[in-house]
């Protein structure tokens, strides 16, 4: 499958009480939802990540605080900063991606779709730029 990474902006249902988002599967989230985790109580100076999957779209939103994701695939390396949960970062098929400077307040959310499978991983950056095929 090709892979992709881009951000969604998400339609804010606001009125005098406040903010509400609402996503639904084939619509907002253009996958169907098999698996919801959460990262949070990261702690300083820490990152995550680093690794890559072969076929797994995500969606990830940080719905309090912030953190930067860098994503590689094909030729391209970009940082993305998540820091509003009006907007989610889709990441579809072979990406490398790496989770950094999490705010203390941070609450990254990740929708996927598929169950978790250690199999689907690529732990090893020798390995992902082999299978990503340009040179990094
Ligand atoms: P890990 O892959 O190290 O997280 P990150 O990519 O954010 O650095 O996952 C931490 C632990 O959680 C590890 O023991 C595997 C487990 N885990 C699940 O059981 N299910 C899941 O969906 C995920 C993402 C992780």
């Amino acid at each position: 499958m090709n892979s992709e990474v881009k951000i969604i902006d998400f339609t804010v249902h606001g009125d005098i009480r406040g903010s509400l988002v609402a996503l639904e599967c084939t619509k907002e989230i253009p996958f169907t939802v098999r698996r919801v985790y959460y990262i949070f109580g990261t702690k300083a100076d820490v990152s995550r990540g680093f690794h890559a999957h072969r076929k797994l779209k995500q969606l990830l939103i940080a719905v309090s605080g912030s953190v930067t994701i860098l994503c590689e695939h094909g030729t391209e390396k970009k940082k993305f900063q998540l820091d509003s949960p009006d907007k989610g970062l889709l990441i579809e098929g072979l990406v490398w991606r790496e989770m950094h400077d999490f705010s203390s307040d941070a609450v990254l959310l990740v929708l996927a779709s598929e169950y978790y499978s250690e199999g689907d991983y690529i732990r090893d950056y020798g390995e992902f730029l082999r299978e990503n095929g340009c040179g990094g």
